[in-house]
């Protein structure tokens, strides 16, 4: 049902920041460049790994979605992984089959393509991430 991890959702208080100590560790070529997404709430920038990528988010605005997530982890932290799906709609219902629930419905991520959280009560207490991919995804 899953496939490829995508990427690793990392929820930081400063972005420049965290961008820096990525830079140090991976190089500055494999850093992005950051990027508000105002309708998500978030301030996104990419990190490429060898085999991953990470997802740096900021907190954009008073309801951002993560903020409630930064006031339980001031330093910031894992927030999410992301797995690849090829079809977004038969891996929800499989996922809805074995008791999982989706958080809201499908919308548009940061990669610009569709994709839906699960809800870490069923998850182990991961939020998972599902991405539609259906041609590889990078
Ligand atoms: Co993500």
């Amino acid at each position: 049902m899953l496939g490829r991890l995508n990427h690793v959702g990392l929820a930081t208080p400063s972005i420049a920041h965290a961008r820096d100590r990525y830079a140090r560790l991976f190089g500055e070529a494999a850093v992005g460049a950051p990027f508000d997404l105002p309708e998500r709430g978030v301030k996104v920038c990419f990190v490429d790994a060898p085999n991953t990528q990470l997802e740096l988010i900021e907190p954009l605005g008073d309801a951002s979605p993560i903020a409630g997530f930064l006031a339980r982890n001031p330093a910031g932290g894992q927030h999410h992984l992301c797995f690849e799906v090829a079809d977004l709609d038969a891996a929800m219902a499989d996922a809805q089959a074995f008791g999982m629930q989706a958080l809201g419905v499908p919308r548009l991520g940061a990669h610009g393509t569709r994709i839906v959280f699960l809800h870490p009560r069923e998850t182990g207490g991961i939020l998972i991430e599902l991405m539609e991919a259906p041609d590889d995804g990078h």
